[in-house]
C-alpha cells in the first residue's frame, strides 16, 4: 500500500512536469537549516557529430577485471565492437557486443551499444575506439591494491552547477565514480538523456561510473507505461547480471577492498521482493577478510520512502 500510494505522487510529479515543462528540481524545497543555492540554467549540450560517430561514450565495472563500454550511434549499421590496447592508436585487442534501441512515446532512441571489454590489467591505461570509428577515447581501470578513491555525486542533472561539479571532479584522480539517483532530470523529454550523455562523457569515458535510480529515472505514464524506467535500463546497464541481479535496478560489486551495493529505492523492497531477497544472498557472501569495506549507495532509504514528496 504504501508502495502504491507513493507511487501515484510519483506519476503525478511526472506528468505535471511533461505538461509545464517543469524540471521537478525546482519544485523541492530546501530545509530551513539549509540555504540551498539557486538552481542554474539548463545546460543543453548539442550533437555535434555524425550519424554513424559515438557519442555518449561511458563505461562501468562488469564483473572481475572487466569494463562494459556503453555509446550510442544515430546510424543503426555500425557494430557494437570496440577496438582497445595500451598505446593510442594501436588497438591489439577487440569485443562484440550489443546493440538495443526504445521508444518513449513519439521518441525513438538512437543505437544503444554495449560491450563489455577485458580481461584488462589493473591501473592501466586503456585506448578505445567504438563501431571501428576513428575518434579515440581512453580510460584507467581500477587499481589492485589500495589506496581505491571513489567520487560520489548524487542528483547530478545538466545545469551549470553540474558543469562546475564535474570541472572539480576532472580535478581528482579518483578511481570509480558512484552516482546514487538522478541522472539527467529529463522525467519525460528523452532529448535530455542525450544531453546529459554527451555532457558526461569526457568524464563517464575515462572512469567507470556506477548508478543507481532516483525518482527522476521513473519516468512512468499511467496505462502506458505503469513503471518504466524505459530510458535508464537502456542507457545506462549497470552489473546486474555480473552480481547475480535479475534488475538492473539493483547490483553490487567488489573493487580493491570494497563490495559496493547499490540498491534500489524504487523497486520493491518488501521482505518478499526479489530485491530483499538478492540483498540477503549477496551480503551472505561477503568475506570481509577480501572485502573489509562495505558501501551501500541508494537514493532514498527504504523506510522513509512513504513520506517523500516528488
Ligand atoms: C543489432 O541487434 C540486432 C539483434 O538485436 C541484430 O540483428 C543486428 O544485426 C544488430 N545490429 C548491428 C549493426 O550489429
Amino acid at each position: 500500500m504504501a508502495w502504491k500510494s507513493s507511487h501515484r505522487q510519483i506519476t503525478f510529479g511526472h506528468i505535471f512536469s511533461l505538461l509545464f515543462l517543469v524540471p521537478l528540481l525546482l519544485l523541492q524545497h530546501a530545509s530551513a537549516e539549509y540555504q540551498r543555492p539557486a538552481p542554474r540554467e539548463l545546460v543543453i549540450t548539442p550533437h555535434e557529430r555524425s550519424d554513424s560517430d559515438p557519442q555518449q561514450v561511458h563505461i562501468s565495472l562488469a564483473g572481475k577485471d572487466h569494463i562494459r563500454v556503453s555509446w550510442i550511434t544515430n546510424d543503426d549499421d555500425i557494430p557494437s565492437i570496440v577496438e582497445y590496447g595500451t598505446k593510442p592508436g594501436l588497438y591489439d585487442a577487440s569485443a562484440t557486443g550489443e546493440n538495443t534501441s526504445y521508444t518513449f512515446l513519439i521518441y525513438k532512441s538512437g543505437t544503444i551499444h554495449n560491450v563489455r571489454i577485458g580481461p584488462l590489467h589493473p591501473k592501466t591505461t586503456y585506448y578505445y575506439r567504438c563501431g571501428g570509428q576513428s575518434q579515440e577515447f581512453s580510460l584507467v581501470t581500477p587499481p589492485s591494491t589500495y589506496p581505491i578513491e571513489f567520487a560520489i555525486v548524487g542528483d547530478l542533472g545538466q545545469t551549470g552547477w553540474t558543469k562546475s561539479t564535474l570541472s572539480q571532479l576532472s580535478k581528482k584522480d579518483y578511481d570509480v565514480f558512484l552516482l546514487p539517483g538522478d541522472l539527467a532530470y529529463a522525467d519525460g523529454l528523452q532529448p535530455l538523456w542525450d544531453s546529459f550523455g554527451r555532457l558526461v562523457e569526457p568524464y563517464a569515458s575515462q572512469r567507470p561510473w556506477m548508478v543507481t535510480e532516483g525518482n527522476h529515472e521513473v519516468e512512468s505514464i499511467p496505462i502506458i507505461y505503469p513503471f518504466s524506467f524505459k530510458a535508464y535500463n537502456a542507457r545506462w546497464q549497470m552489473p546486474s547480471e555480473e552480481s547475480g541481479s535479475s534488475s538492473n535496478l539493483y547490483y553490487s560489486f567488489d573493487v580493491v577492498g570494497t563490495h559496493v551495493i547499490m540498491l534500489g529505492s524504487y523497486a520493491d523492497f518488501d521482505a518478499d521482493s526479489d530485491q530483499y531477497k538478492w540483498l540477503e544472498a549477496d551480503l551472505g557472501k561477503v568475506d570481509r577478510t577480501v572485502t573489509p569495506w562495505l558501501i551501500v549507495l541508494l537514493h532514498d532509504p527504504w523506510k522513509n520512502f512513504v513520506k517523500r514528496k516528488v
